[in-house]
């Protein structure tokens, strides 16, 4: 009998200690995490997978980080005379390669400017032996091949 009567006192000393324990790390618990009111789970996983950049179709209101519209505007603007030189006729223009007549040579240029601009002009859209047409320029009006054409006589002449 009295072993069981210490048996017991030990158990129920040792439940009450484990009790007590079990308290105390809900009470520790409950402070690690008493901030979770602020934890948005929600908004944390929205921020995390917004898309890096946004499309938008012009008319519609732009997003405010867009670039300024009249950027795109200007680029797709016709090109000045000297633009479309120095893009896509000064690599032979400039050197003189292949026997190209170079920017500022008065002699190679004098009588080709002697045979008027409709003969250039017609020379450089469709090509002339080693002058490939447009200078390679497909996307180049005919303007703007032009414009190029007396950028370069009348800095020739
Ligand atoms: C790959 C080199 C090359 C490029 C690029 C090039 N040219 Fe030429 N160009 C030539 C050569 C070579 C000639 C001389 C052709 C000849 O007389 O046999 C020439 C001649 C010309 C002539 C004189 C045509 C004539 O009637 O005598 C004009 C005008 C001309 N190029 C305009 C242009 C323009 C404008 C561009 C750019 C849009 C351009 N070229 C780009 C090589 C080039």
């Amino acid at each position: 009998m009295s072993k069981d009567k210490e048996f017991y006192s030990t158990f129920f000393a040792l439940m009450g200690g484990l009790a007590v324990f079990a308290i105390l790390l809900v009470i520790i618990a409950g402070n690690l995490t008493s901030d979770v009111s602020d934890y948005k789970p929600e908004e944390i996983v929205l921020e995390n997978i917004k898309p890096v950049g946004q499309v938008y179709i012009a008319g519609e209101s732009e997003p405010e980080a867009a670039p300024a519209a009249d950027t795109a505007v200007a680029s797709s603007g016709p090109k000045s005379g000297e633009e479309v030189y120095n893009g896509s006729c000064m690599s032979c223009h400039g050197t003189g390669a292949a026997g190209a007549p170079k920017l500022g040579d008065k002699a190679a240029w004098t009588p080709r400017i002697a045979a008027g601009m409709d003969s250039m002009l017609a020379n450089a859209i469709n090509g002339l032996n080693a002058m490939p047409p447009k200078g390679l320029c497909m996307a180049c009006s005919d303007a703007e091949i032009q414009g190029a054409v007396e950028y370069m006589v009348s800095n020739s002449q």
